[in-house]
Formats: C-alpha cells, sequence, structure tokens
C-alpha cells in the first residue's frame, strides 16, 4: 500500500494501544488510559495528508521489535515472540514505524480478532490506520473467515477515534457483550442478602447446600460431564485449569441432597487492579455456573452471598472481589442491583464486520 501526502514530525518514543481479549480486565483500561494521559479524546480534524510514501508489511521478530510501542506494553513485551496464526502488519512512513496491527484466531472458527491498532500520534488522519483495517480484512478473506471483531473498553481515551475508524470502514456499531464488576465483598454480600429472592433461600434452603470448595469425587465429576453439556455452558466456565490456585475460603458448590448443581470459583487477585485500593486482598470470580433448571431462581445470587460473605469474614469485609459475566440476564442483574455499590464497573464492547463472499 502506498499514497502520497505531508511529511510529519517524528512521532513519540511510547504509543501503546489495545484491544481486548476475551475476558479484558479493569488493569487494561487502567493502563492505557495512564498511557494516554494528556491526549485528548476528543474527535480531531484531519490534517493533511502526508508527501511521504507509506509502506505496509508483515513483521515478525526483531523487525516487529521496531513496532513494540505501538501496541500495549504487555504485547510489546514480547512482540517478537507473535507468531502464526496470530500475525502482525506494520506501517511504515520512509524508515520510521507509523503504525502496527495485531490480529488472529477469534472465538470460533469463523472469526479472526483484530487484537491491537494503533498508529503514532504524528501520523494519525492519514489513512493508515483505515489502510491496517483493510489488510485484516484482506487475510481474514484468505483464511475464509467470515467474521472479523475487536472488543475494547468505552472508557479507554481514544475509543470515540476507533469507533469512528471502524464506521468509516462499515462494520457494525458497538454493542456491550460483557461487563466487569469490582466491589468491596462487604458490600457485594449485604447487596445480594437484600435482594427478596435471596433472603427465601437464606431462610429456607431446603435440601440445597452451598458447601465450601472440595475436590471433587467421582459422582461429581459425572454431574460436570451433565452441566458441561447444557446448552448454557461456555468453555471458560472451566475451572480446572486453575483448579489449583482456587481458595476454598470463599469458593464453593452448590448441592441438592449433596448432588453438584453448580459452583462459585474465586482464585487469589493482585495486580495493579487491586493496589488502587490500598493493596488490600482481592479475590477474582472466576467462574459460576448453576444447572439450568435453576435458571431464574436467584440460586447463584444466593451462593454469590454466601461466596462475598465469606471472603468478608476471612479477609475483612473491604477485600476486593471482581467478576466478569457476558450473560444478558448476569448483566442486567449487575447493573440492577450491584452497579450502585460497586466501586468500579466497566463494559466491554464489541464492533464487528460480517464479511460478505466475493
Ligand atoms: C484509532 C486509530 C488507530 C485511527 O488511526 P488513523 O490512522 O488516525 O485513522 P485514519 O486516518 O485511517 O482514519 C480513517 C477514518 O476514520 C475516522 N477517524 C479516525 N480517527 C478519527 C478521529 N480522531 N476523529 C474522528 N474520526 C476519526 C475518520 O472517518 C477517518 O477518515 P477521514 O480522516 O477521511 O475523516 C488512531 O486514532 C489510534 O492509534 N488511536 C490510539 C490507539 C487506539 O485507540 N486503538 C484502538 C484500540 S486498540
Amino acid at each position: 500500500m502506498r499514497h502520497q501526502g505531508s511529511r510529519p514530525a517524528r512521532a513519540p518514543r511510547r504509543m501503546p494501544a489495545l484491544l481486548m481479549a476475551r475476558a479484558p480486565s479493569l488493569l487494561y483500561a487502567s493502563a492505557f488510559n495512564r498511557r494516554f494521559e494528556g491526549q485528548s479524546s476528543a474527535i480531531m480534524r484531519a490534517p493533511p495528508a502526508l508527501r511521504s510514501p507509506i509502506s505496509t508489511e508483515r513483521i515478525f521478530g526483531d523487525r516487529a521489535a521496531r513496532f513494540r510501542h505501538l501496541t500495549f506494553p504487555r504485547l510489546g513485551a514480547r512482540i517478537e515472540q507473535i507468531a502464526p496464526p496470530w500475525f502482525l502488519i506494520g506501517a511504515w512512513v520512509d524508515d520510521e514505524p507509523a503504525g502496527l496491527m495485531m490480529a488472529g484466531p477469534g472465538v470460533t472458527a469463523a472469526d479472526m480478532l483484530l487484537k491491537s491498532v494503533s498508529v503514532a500520534p504524528s501520523f494519525r488522519r492519514r489513512g493508515i490506520g483505515r489502510h491496517l483495517l483493510q489488510e485484516l480484512e484482506t487475510e481474514a478473506r484468505a483464511r475464509k473467515v467470515s467474521r472479523i471483531a475487536a472488543r475494547f473498553v468505552p472508557t479507554m481515551k481514544l475509543a470515540e477515534a476507533f469507533v469512528s475508524l471502524t464506521s468509516h470502514l462499515k462494520w457494525e456499531r458497538p454493542r456491550t457483550v460483557s461487563l466487569n464488576l469490582t466491589g468491596e465483598a462487604g458490600l457485594m454480600a449485604q447487596s445480594g442478602g437484600e435482594w427478596p429472592g435471596v433472603k427465601t433461600w437464606l431462610s429456607d434452603p431446603g435440601e440445597f447446600t452451598f458447601e465450601p470448595w472440595r475436590p471433587l469425587t467421582v459422582a461429581d465429576e459425572e454431574a460436570m460431564a451433565r452441566l458441561r453439556a447444557q446448552s448454557a455452558f461456555r468453555s471458560y466456565l472451566e475451572f480446572t485449569g486453575f483448579a489449583a490456585a482456587i481458595d476454598p475460603a470463599c469458593s464453593l458448590h452448590i448441592r441438592r441432597s449433596g448432588a453438584l448443581l453448580g459452583w462459585i470459583a474465586a482464585t487469589p487477585f493482585q495486580g495493579a487492579m487491586v493496589a488502587r485500593y490500598g493493596n488490600r486482598i482481592g479475590r477474582h470470580y472466576r467462574s459460576a455456573y448453576v444447572d439450568e433448571s435453576l435458571w431464574r431462581s436467584a440460586a447463584l445470587i444466593a451462593g454469590y452471598y454466601h461466596a462475598f460473605s465469606r471472603q468478608g469474614e476471612t479477609y475483612g469485609n473491604d477485600s476486593i472481589a471482581t467478576y466478569f459475566t457476558d450473560f444478558p440476564g448476569q448483566m442486567a442483574l449487575t447493573r440492577r442491583r450491584f452497579a450502585s455499590m460497586a466501586l468500579s464497573m466497566e463494559e466491554i464492547r464489541e464492533v464487528a464486520k460480517t464479511l460478505q463472499p466475493g
């Protein structure tokens, strides 16, 4: 790709960008925004076109390292290791890295995920972002993929510019696909416990128990196989990959007469997000599921009530709890019941384009 325009000034060294993976965290948003501090999120007027030629190429290894500053720091730190099926396309203006796009497989075989696209500030509004996304489209067609998608947080400083870019290229309008909520365990338990539907579960649980997490028995494994086969079950609810980290103090099994019908699994959570709240202990509720026969019964919220209460008792009511959901019902419930007492609630949006054959 080549075109002409006026020669721009040198680009600043560090200018990361990010598109979210499947379950992005608040860490991404805050780190991203810190990087962009001082930059306006306002929609700007287009500057004059470039006079120097722009060229794009697939980059890897040492050549990719020159573009490190054009993506999110965590990706940038290992940019040399990016390998198929992931790929990077770099845009040069003369010998200067001006833009970078990273993409790879999406959630299904029919999808491709745009992970990151960024143009150095002094090269913006010259068509580089548009060319990078057109290259993505070309690659997606070559891979016989019918949909390209990207996830982002609307609080990202240049979200408006990104959405405007995708709309310019006839992508669909963004939609909210998931919510991340962070709050204090004590307040979250209190808020859940005040819900009339949960009160009934607490006063009269019948044959139901909310038992501290323990290793699964053979009968539990059989129950798990049945739950996994339910249409609403999603692969990211699997906890086997992080079973060793599950904290039994606040993780639990939902059982009826001993039979496993659901669970809530939390693991220790540290890092920048918890540090924001004064280095309190944090727990990340990574997986929660209940048999579909119990949907709309408030069983899962009763489970969360117990989990948050136990977290509060063990680590203090001001310890931090965070969870993620993409079930529409749970998103609505999160907004209604937990949003008002949350320390933060972040929406994850998706913008996508369905590719017509040909
Ligand atoms: C989003 C971004 C990649 C756009 O790159 P770009 O090279 O400036 O975009 P282009 O010049 O190709 O713009 C193409 C069209 O998109 C729209 N657009 C791009 N930036 C815009 C802005 N700031 N305001 C309004 N519209 C904008 C316009 O319609 C534009 O066409 P026009 O210039 O003829 O009006 C760039 O702003 C950027 O790097 N932002 C920081 C990183 C980021 O937020 N990445 C997205 C998430 S990873």
